[in-house]
């Protein structure tokens, strides 16, 4: 079996390592890869902003199958044009993939069916903006309607604030995404991501998983992609993931009744307030780093899962988890998420790998043609420990972390601090 996998980053390269180990045995080619996905495929670069020439690769190569990792070629809908020509994908079409490319779309379809989210206003002018936020007052946060990179998001402390991001957007900063810009109410608690594979039927969750968005330490400085991440979540209990799960599945029939068959994974960004869980945000795809952590606990073929999601029968599917947990440490370029350097070389990583219960996914790396792997992203690497406990897994992680180096690299040093914690054993 061939299969195309679309991404580059430690979500793909993760992706691409569950595949390489199914007993399917397939051959995987990745667009455009990275250092870590070259040692198990072909790396190939076809530009994912052009579903026809995709379509036209895929044909000319004999691909039996595609999985479409970021949300910019489900937006633009890859996954509608394979499905024209005959070629099963993993990943929703452009109707289900609009739930992550337009957050006033996500937030009229939680309203119309009652799902839980913060109260929120769909602003097209800045006199609308400041009627609304007369009414409101802050803390608010203002988004982006459209995908920015992850950069649309403002969590604004004050009116003048939150009226300077709305201008922002409306000014064009992100484009066509902020042509529409949503504020919504500013909620508090724990927040935690739910995934989940779903065929438009049958919706299976997987482990909870815990992201660090900001750059630094005790969650201080500027927000980025995800500078880390844990799972299980130990603050989320039975009810809780009940309740998140019932939100996923009441979402899907939404879609469903809406007309549009959603498959591929649902990303749930949950807040867990005082009133149970609510929606921060819907994502098409797998999270990054989300991902990290939980295929290398996914013990089910991942290949199974995702051709069963593609050919809508995922109710023969039992997803079975290994008993521990996972943590990972994004290792960044310095400047990250501001400008950063490229093509450092990157030492260590041989031995770092060689530490019990560690597996580094690349992200940012670029192998060069003389073998040498140099830094290529803001995020560079992921380093998961999969381990009995976070105690155990914050210690493997962290030795093959200080094994590694590359100018300027940071990275935080507190992932899975929060777990310990909420076991009480810090
Ligand atoms: N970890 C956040 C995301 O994948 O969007």
């Amino acid at each position: 079996m061939r299969i195309l996998v679309l991404g580059g980053g430690g979500r793909e390269h993760a992706i691409v390592t569950a595949l390489s180990r199914s007993p399917h045995a397939p051959e995987i080619f990745c667009s455009p890869g990275n250092g870590g996905t070259a040692a198990l495929g072909t790396n190939i670069e076809i530009s994912d902003d052009d579903p026809a020439f995709i379509c036209e690769w895929v044909e000319r190569n004999a691909i039996d199958f595609v999985v479409i990792g970021p949300e910019a070629p489900l937006v633009t809908g890859v996954a509608d044009m394979l499905a024209a020509d005959g070629v099963p994908a993993f990943g929703p079409k452009a109707g289900g993939a609009h739930i992550e490319g337009s957050k006033a779309f996500a937030k009229d379809l939680m309203e119309r069916y009652d799902i839980p989210s913060g109260r929120y206003r769909i602003i097209g002018t800045y006199e609308e903006a400041e009627e609304y936020l007369r009414e409101v007052g802050a803390p608010v946060v203002v988004k982006a309607d459209g995908l920015a990179a992850g950069k649309g998001v403002t969590v604004a402390a004050t009116v003048q604030d939150a009226l300077g991001a709305v201008r922002q957007c409306l000014d064009g900063y992100f484009g066509p995404a902020g042509e529409l810009v949503v504020i919504e109410e500013f909620l508090e608690g724990p927040e935690c991501s739910l995934l989940a594979f779903t065929d438009g039927e049958t919706v299976l969750p997987m482990i909870p998983a815990q992201d660090h968005k900001r750059a630094f330490d005790d969650d201080e400085g500027p927000n980025t992609g995800g500078m880390g991440v844990y799972a299980p979540v130990p603050v989320v209990d039975e009810v809780t993931l009940e309740a998140m799960t019932a939100i996923l599945k009441k979402t899907v029939e939404a879609l469903k009744a809406d007309g549009i068959v959603y498959r591929g994974v649902l990303y749930g960004g949950f807040i867990l307030t005082g009133e149970g869980p609510k929606v921060l945000e819907f994502n098409a795809r797998f999270g990054d780093p989300e991902t990290q952590v939980l295929l290398p606990l996914l013990k089910t073929d991942l290949l199974d899962v995702m051709r069963a999601v593609a050919e809508g029968r995922l109710h023969e599917i039992e997803l079975e988890w290994r008993d521990g947990v996972a943590l990972s440490v994004v290792l960044a370029s310095g400047g990250y998420p501001g400008t950063y350097a490229k093509g450092k070389p990157i030492n260590g990583l041989d031995e770092a790998s060689r530490v019990e219960g560690v597996t580094i996914y690349h992200a940012g790396t670029a192998l060069g043609a003389d073998g040498r792997l140099t830094t290529a992203g803001g995020r560079v690497l992921d380093v998961t420990a999969v381990a009995p406990t976070f105690a155990e897994a914050r210690d493997r992680a962290y030795e093959a972390v200080d094994i590694i180096s590359f100018e300027d690299m940071h990275y935080r040093t507190d992932i899975g601090l929060k777990a310990l914690r909420a076991q009480g054993d810090d």
